[in-house]
């Protein structure tokens, strides 16, 4: 299989806090990889390098073979932020032109949108089931709808890569059950696709890699420990860190 991402010997700070350090992985066409790690390890770092939004401090990043750098079809990449509906709630912008935002890398951010990528709009908010909703001031919707939204944004250039960053969070059962089952669509028709995630149903049932970040290290086998502690943080909603004690073998 293709390798369709290489992150090589990658180190990223902010100023003098160090959150990579040498990190190296390679993600192949067609794989759902999900990634994990506690609050504060990097995994939205990552991924900010991984679209290009950061530049690495050293090592280099490919996609598609090509540096991040040089790479000019960025719309290939689709990207959902964490906490994407946490801000600017006051930007006066409806829905359709919030996920119209997403067809600019390719229209051209100059040049009018025409048919063709009007209907590639109604067709991503059909796909996220926002359609009635598309002449809706962005600031009027619940944080789910939002989400949803901004996952209809990401996907409506076609991508070939999808990036989302802990995208249940803020939702509610069904829609996590529609977003999952819209994931393994997407990615039975050949997207790529990570997303940094504390979902335990999402880490044990839908993606077919974990990678595990944890002291500017990725770790490709992840430890029972890293699994309980995204699972618990998901069942409680707050981060979990566990610790583990060591036993001098003493009697009960
Ligand atoms: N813009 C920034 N400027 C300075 N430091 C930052 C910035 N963004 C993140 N950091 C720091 O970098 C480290 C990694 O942050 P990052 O957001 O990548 O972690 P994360 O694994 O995504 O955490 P979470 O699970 O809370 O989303 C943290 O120590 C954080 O405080
Ligand atoms: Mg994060």
């Amino acid at each position: 299989m293709e390798n369709i991402i290489e992150v090589k010997n990658v180190s990223f700070s902010y100023g003098q806090n160090q959150v990579l350090n040498d990190v190296s992985l390679t993600i192949k066409k067609g794989e759902f990889i999900g990634v994990i790690g506690p609050n504060g390890s990097g995994k939205s770092t990552l991924m900010n390098l991984i679209i290009g939004k950061l530049k690495a401090s050293r090592g280099q990043i490919y996609i598609f073979g090509e540096s991040i750098d040089k790479l000019k079809q960025k719309h290939l990449i689709g990207y959902v932020p964490q906490r994407s509906f946490s801000f600017n709630l006051s930007f006066p912008a409806t829905v359709f032109e919030v996920v119209m935002m997403g067809l600019y890398a390719s229209i051209g951010l100059f040049k009018k949108p025409g048919a063709i990528h009007r209907e590639k709009v109604h067709d991503a908010l059909k796909i996220v089931d926002m359609y009635e909703h598309k002449d809706t001031l962005i600031g009027n919707l619940s944080g789910g709808q939002m989400q949803r939204v901004f996952i209809a944004r990401s996907i409506v250039s076609d991508p070939q890569i999808l990036i989302l960053d802990e995208p249940t969070v803020g939702i509610d059962a069904r829609s996590e059950k529609n977003l999952f089952d819209l994931l393994e669509k997407l990615n039975k028709a050949g997207i790529t696709i990570i997303m940094v995630t504390h979902d335990i149903m999402a880490i044990t049932e839908k993606v077919s890699r974990i990678i595990c970040l944890s002291g500017g290290k990725v770790n490709e086998h992840c430890t029972a420990i890293d699994l309980l502690e995204a699972g618990a943080s998901d069942l409680y909603g707050y981060p979990v860190k566990l610790e583990k004690h060591e036993h001098g073998g003493e009697k009960l």
